[in-house]
């Protein structure tokens, strides 16, 4: 029987996202001879019919080395809870019968989100209302349950070992203290495997608070040993022991998310003051969610959007594509969002940091 598929990417962009959209339409129509409807900007797009359009074999040629979405997307705006203006104050409005109405409206049989925490949630939400979702787990950061690598996690690591190889050249020139800020929210996956990928002598991230006067004396000591420069990953999400984060953006009533941001010249002014060295802050940003993905990133990213047909095929609903191993497979949503993966401060990784001399704060 033909069937329809929908497709949604939701949250940030990243790196695969367009393998993943390849691979649903190739094997949906290839494999089965089904349709897909490419859905715009996220669940935003359910909100409108205008925003769901077909998707061929040829919307997707060529789109597998593309860094983005061909389909849109949004951090903000989920339909359980949507901001709309009213009188002047920001109303919070559920707008998911709309959703599912215009979902029976297109004929979609099962919908692919693809995202990370914040859109599998309302994915799971949709599931309830007994819309058949399959989810493919998306993100930078890695920090979703259930799986061992998100895709766009692999090119956001090389753009980051690829800025401290960079950063250390200068570095040694100058004799400077580098700070290389970088993304992961409240996870430390991209600062921990960037950082001993690239060389770094400390790593700062979220699970491990840092001391100020333990960095200071990390660089001093290395300075005594011949060394005049060191390089300091900080996770944006990163704290020292007994303060808060920095944020950049507080949540506000359209975008309930807070933004991270400032970590590196934060760390950059305090230890500054206890050493006799220049100290200089790159702030990577949103290099780490552009470009082009990484070989890693386009085979999961295809080997995810075709096992997530395979899920639609099966009538495996409620459930998110994952890698375990070297295996695709498939685990409940509500496991993979339970909350959210994060590093273990005792665990090998960190480990093999400490092994190397690399030092984290504590
Ligand atoms: O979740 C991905 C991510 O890039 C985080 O690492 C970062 O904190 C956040 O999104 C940035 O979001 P925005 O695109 O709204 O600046």
């Amino acid at each position: 029987m033909t069937k329809t598929i929908g497709i949604l990417t939701g949250g940030g962009d990243c790196p695969g996202l367009n393998a993943v959209i390849r691979g649903v339409v190739k094997s949906a129509i290839i494999r089965h001879g089904w349709r897909v409807i490419g859905i715009e900007d996220g669940f935003d797009g359910l909100l409108s019919l205008a925003k769901c359009k077909p998707l061929t074999l040829e919307s997707v040629r060529g789109i597998l080395p593309r860094g983005g979405t061909i389909l849109g997307t949004t951090n903000h705006g989920n339909p359980f809870s949507y901001p709309v203006e009213q009188e002047g104050a920001i109303v919070h409005l559920d707008l998911s019968e709309k959703v599912v109405e215009n979902i029976r409206a297109l004929g979609i049989d099962a919908l692919v989100a693809v995202g990370g925490e914040g859109s599998l949630k309302i994915a799971l939400e949709l599931s309830k209302k007994g819309v058949p979702v399959v989810g493919v787990p998306k993100t930078i950061d890695n920090d979703l349950r259930e799986t061992d690598f998100t895709f766009g996690y692999n090119t956001a690591l090389e753009t980051a070992t690829d800025a401290l190889d960079k950063l250390h050249t200068t570095a040694e020139s100058h004799h400077r203290v580098m700070i290389l800020e970088v993304m992961g929210r409240y996870a430390g996956w991209i600062a921990l495997e960037s950082g001993i990928a690239g060389g770094a002598d400390v790593i700062l991230i979220p699970e491990i608070p840092f001391h100020i006067d333990r960095i200071c004396d990390a660089v001093t000591r290395r300075s005594a040993r011949g060394s005049r420069f060191s390089i300091i990953v900080a996770a944006e999400g990163a704290f020292p022991e007994g303060g808060s984060r920095v944020v950049a953006k507080k949540a506000d009533e359209c975008q309930t998310i807070e933004r991270l941001g400032g970590i590196g010249q934060f760390v950059a002014q305090h230890v500054q003051k206890c050493l006799d060295m220049d100290v200089r802050v790159t702030v990577l940003g949103h290099l780490q969610r552009g470009g082009s993905p990484t070989t890693f990133d386009r085979a999961l990213g295809s080997r995810f959007g075709t096992k997530a047909v395979q899920m639609v095929a099966a009538g495996d609903f409620g459930r998110m594509a994952c890698l375990r191993g070297r295996t695709i497979t498939s685990v409940p949503i509500e496991d993979a969002i339970r909350d959210l993966k994060l590093v273990d401060p005792e665990g090998e990784i960190v480990r093999t940091a400490e092994d190397l001399g690399i030092m984290l704060g504590r």
